[in-house]
């Protein structure tokens, strides 16, 4: 074992046990203990220690670890012998899967693919070809917000705003440029002759869990509207029922030119997906963007199942229920401790800003055997299975408090 390896950082937080040598390139940190088996909204680690779930995956694990429905699928479409075929040829789960969503959203079609910053990437793209199937050729730019986080590749990561995960990979995509979230600096910025697309989170996840208003929203879809600018929906953390809606721009009143999605998409297998409107869809012609992995046979085929019981309106009254319980239990805890400068969000989705740094919290939290997941320095999130009970909540809320309370 070289040094090197054994020197590979593997602790998010303190935690009392010698960390593991990783032959895993150094670019997470991780805590020591091995997570070994996975049920409902627990993990479990190789000493038997159980875990209670409150990042799902960061918001990847909406129906819990070790679903019947989901493993049934998996196994059902293993038994068909058709894993991946390409995307040369046509098979049905995908094809399913896309009608699924034409019936259940503004998409007139849907391109696969295999992550959030894949579907965002394909995003920009199709902008680029819809403003040049126009014959506007210098209509190649992207506009995103203050605190946005979009991915890690060379074209989303010009449009995150996080100069930390910037700087060492300049220059990134040209083109993009980040505004305030603000009505006049984007009324500014939407020329007409120059840019394809504002790309926005109604939930703004790693940004710190900031809820973009609903009014802003609106008015922002009606200017990109003025000025001929498409509207892109980067759903890919608070959509798919993670807001108590299965799109969150359902519940502001909006409809976008392109949604993004993926995380929970397949319940922890690789997916993601751009749903696109008529004129965007009317744009793209056959070699205009591709991919060998997205939409596979498998992957659709656990998605279809995923997508329909994150539709459910129980599941979906039940995050919505458990929203507004939260925020009360939540603010009764700001209250209560005086360790919480301020709490946002909604549904399933909430980030707590606290006066310590997150990672010590959710360092406390892991050696009380709770999951939490920091978005900023001093914000925790909380984006567990939307499948959690209120009593399974209760007890993460307690965990949280203890270890709040620890400081
Ligand atoms: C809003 C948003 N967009 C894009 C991404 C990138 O997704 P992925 O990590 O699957 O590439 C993330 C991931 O956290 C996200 O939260």
């Amino acid at each position: 074992m070289s040094t090197a390896l054994s020197s590979a950082p593997t602790d998010v937080a303190p935690t009392s046990a010698a960390p593991l040598p990783s032959a895993i390139l150094g670019t997470y940190k991780r805590p020591s203990p091995l997570f070994v088996r996975g049920e409902g909204v627990r993990l479990f680690d190789d000493t038997g220690k159980s875990y209670l779930d409150m990042v799902a995956g960061i918001a990847v694990m909406s129906l819990g670890h070790g679903d019947a429905g989901v493993s049934r699928v998996i196994h059902e479409t293993l038994a068909t012998g058709l894993i991946h075929t390409s995307n040369l040829y046509r098979t049905a789960p995908g094809e399913r899967l896309a009608e699924w969503f034409v019936r259940h959203s503004f998409a007139s079609k849907v391109f696969y693919c295999n992550s959030g910053a894949e579907a965002n990437e394909a995003a920009f793209k199709f902008a680029r070809r819809w403003a040049r199937a126009q014959g506007h050729e210098q209509k190649v730019g992207i506009v995103s917000l203050r605190g946005a986080f979009h991915g890690r590749l060379p074209g989303t990561l010009a449009a995150t705003d996080r100069p930390s995960y910037r700087q060492p990979f300049l220059p990134l995509m040209a083109g993009v440029q980040i505004v305030e979230r603000d009505l006049d600096d984007l009324r500014a910025a939407l020329d007409p002759e120059t840019v394809a697309a504002v790309i926005v989170e109604p939930i703004q996840g790693e940004g710190g869990v900031r809820v973009l208003e609903p009014e802003f929203l609106r008015a922002l879809r009606e200017l990109t509207h003025e000025r001929d600018v498409l509207l892109i929906l980067d759903e890919i953390q608070c959509g798919l029922g993670r807001t108590g809606h299965l799109f969150a721009h359902e519940g502001v009143g909006i409809v976008p030119d392109m949604c993004t999605i993926a995380k929970p998409m397949a319940n922890g297998l690789p997916m993601g997906a751009v749903l696109v409107n008529e004129p965007v869809a009317g744009a793209m012609q056959p070699g205009d963007h591709g991919t060998t992995f997205g939409g596979g046979p498998l992957v659709a085929a656990v998605a279809e199942h995923v997508v329909q019981r994150l539709a459910e309106p129980a599941l979906l009254a039940h995050v919505r229920e458990m929203g507004c319980w939260l925020h009360g239990e939540l603010t009764a805890m700001m209250q209560r401790t005086g360790k919480i400068r301020a709490i946002r969000g909604m549904g399933m989705m909430w980030g707590i800003d606290t006066h310590e740094p997150a990672a010590a919290i959710v360092g406390r939290a892991f050696e009380r055997g709770l999951l939490l997941v920091g978005a900023g320095e001093h914000t925790v999130r909380l984006v567990p299975p939307l499948v959690m009970s209120q009593a399974e909540l209760t007890e993460a809320l307690v965990l949280f408090e203890a270890s709040l309370r620890e400081e």
